[in-house]
């Protein structure tokens, strides 16, 4: 009877780096363009909620969407003319509603690898050393709040929902205009990295143990799947067109872009 030696208990932290780097290439690029990239996102946010040009008819800027304040929001701005926060607010309405997809995005699993790199640099890249010697992941507080996620997912249909209202509402009432289509385009862009969410996949048909009981949710699931392997692609693209419809239409509401068909 062959003897068995007890295993090893698991080690919990990852393998030591004792060089600078093992790696040859431009490993920093990726890292360095995240940051750049995620930054300008939260500069141009910052921006957004300040500036108070968020509607020229029939456009409305994406970061002020849905518009909830009575004393902010324009009335054609509304959505369906429904403002519950009174006049006693009177901020930025972008501020409101900043939080859902706000924290949909910061919570995502490919934006938490991609600022966990670019921003903590924990580890900045593969088989490069790290700055900080101690690595809990994310099963303690504060990163464990990261499970958030499957319920901003909820919030994110939502948000996704009232921008391609938005946009169908655009096209409605000017149907030459660019902006139309650029929020249209945008709205395509923010549902499809919102279907392509890692929770909306487990959602979809995440615990079936039998696909074939349950073809409805099998065929979601085939969909949302194909969606989610382009997760990383849809959440840069979906990033960019939300800043650049947003300016776009800010630009207009300024009179800053203005030719027929803006
Ligand atoms: Fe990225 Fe859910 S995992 S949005």
């Amino acid at each position: 009877m062959t003897q068995t030696t007890p295993e090893a208990p698991m080690r919990r932290q990852r393998a030591q780096v004792k060089v600078r780097t093992l790696r040859t290439d431009r490993w920093w690029l990726v890292p360095f363009l995240t940051f750049l990239g995620l930054s300008s996102f939260l500069v141009y946010g910052v921006w957004a909620i300040i500036d108070n040009s968020i509607f020229v008819e029939p456009y409305i800027a994406p970061f002020a969407s849905p518009c909830l304040a009575a004393a902010t929001c324009p009335e054609g701005a509304q959505l369906f003319g429904w403002a519950p926060i009174g006049d006693w607010y009177t901020l930025s309405p972008g501020l409101l509603i900043l939080a859902l997809p706000g924290g949909f995005r910061l919570t995502c699993y490919y934006y938490r690898k991609s600022y966990y790199r670019s921003f903590w640099l924990s580890p900045p890249a593969c088989a490069v050393q790290e700055p900080h010697g101690k690595y809990t992941g994310e099963r303690r507080f504060p990163l464990i709040i990261q499970n958030v996620h499957r319920y901003f997912f909820y919030a994110a249909i939502v948000i996704g929902l009232v921008l391609a209202y938005d946009a169908v509402l655009a096209v409605v009432h000017k149907p030459l205009g660019l902006g139309s289509w650029i929020l249209i385009a945008n709205a395509v862009l923010i549902n499809a990295y919102t279907l392509s969410c890692h929770s909306c996949r487990h959602i979809t048909a995440g615990r079936l143990n039998h696909f074939s009981r349950h073809p409805l949710r099998y065929r979601a699931w085939t969909f949302v799947s194909k969606l989610n392997a382009k997760h990383q692609p849809l959440a840069w693209a979906s990033m960019f067109s939300v800043m650049g419809a947003d300016f776009y239409v800010r630009m207009v509401a300024k009179g800053i872009i203005a030719f027929p068909y803006a």
